[in-house]
Order: structure tokens, then C-alpha cells, then sequence
């Protein structure tokens, strides 16, 4: 199915995401579970429980442009996730520790860069609400981001350096 008009591309990116964050619920509740550096743990139980208000958000913009919330599937966020149980059964300790914060920011750029356009467009395409909604996550996904990043540099600096 082509995709032809930007208003289209908008409701398939937002369909995307909406299947993104969905996924992103259970994953993050595994990062939290097996990750044990306490910083990190705690970033993915705090966005575990911003996600489920992402969703909702979501719903939101949905509504505010006259779509009926709907998935479509993105492998983007599947091949993170795929990745990270098959390296998780094989890894444990301080290696799953720091690979499972990359994961996470790995995630968060994706999520930025999707978050990022689709406020552009919906912006442009006079959806002023939807835009504003949107960007109100982007800013969440940017702050885990920058959690993550914190976390990950703490953890070179106190486990990796000077060894
Ligand atoms: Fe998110």
C-alpha cells in the first residue's frame, strides 16, 4: 500500500508508535527486573509508568485529528527488542548492566527522532493540539534520554575506567 499524502504519513507514524510504546511497556518492565545498577533500574521504572501515560497520550492525538487509534506493526522496535532478550539469555551482571542502558538509549533516540518529526508534521498540517501533545513527549523521551546517558557515563566512570 502506497503512502500518498503527508496527512497519511502522519496517521501511519503515529500508528507506529502507538505499537511502539506498547511493546516498550513489557520491555522496559524486563530492563528494570534484570538491569541491577540502581540509577538505570530506576530510569526504566520511571518511564515504564511514563509509557502507559504515552499511550494515553497517544489516544489523545488520535482523537484530536478524527483517527481511531490503531497499531501498525514496527520492526524498528521489534529487532531492539529481539536483540536485547537473545544477548540477555546469554549475559548477566555488570555486562547485561551496561549493554541494557545502551538498549535503552538506542531506544530513546529512535523514539526522539519519530516523536520529533511527527510534531513537525502534525504541526504543519494545522494540528496545533496534536502537536503540542506530541511534543510534550518528546520531551520525556528526550529527559530518559539524558537519565540514560547520565547512568551509562557513571557506570564507565566507576566500573570501567582505571581497571
Ligand atoms: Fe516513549
Amino acid at each position: 500500500m502506497t503512502t500518498d499524502s503527508p496527512e497519511q504519513l502522519l496517521v501511519e507514524g503515529l500508528q507506529e508508535l502507538y505499537y511502539t510504546e506498547q511493546q516498550l511497556v513489557d520491555a522496559l518492565q524486563n530492563l528494570a527486573d534484570e538491569t541491577s545498577e540502581e540509577n538505570a533500574k530506576q530510569a526504566f521504572s520511571q518511564h515504564r509508568d511514563e509509557t502507559r501515560e504515552q499511550i494515553d497520550r497517544l489516544e489523545q492525538v488520535f482523537e484530536r485529528i478524527g483517527e481511531q487509534p490503531q497499531t501498525r506493526e514496527e520492526r524498528v522496535v521489534d529487532s531492539l527488542i529481539d536483540e536485547h532478550e537473545q544477548f540477555a539469555q546469554e549475559n548477566e551482571g555488570e555486562v547485561l548492566d551496561r549493554y541494557n542502558i545502551a538498549t535503552g538509549q538506542k531506544t530513546e533516540h529512535y523514539e526522539i527522532a519519530a516523536y520529533g518529526n511527527l510534531t513537525s508534521l502534525a504541526g504543519k498540517l494545522g494540528y496545533d493540539e496534536a502537536s503540542d501533545l506530541l511534543e510534550k513527549t518528546l520531551r520525556e523521551e528526550e529527559h530518559a534520554l539524558d537519565e540514560l546517558s547520565q547512568a551509562g557515563e557513571q557506570f564507565d566512570e566507576q566500573r570501567v575506567a582505571g581497571d
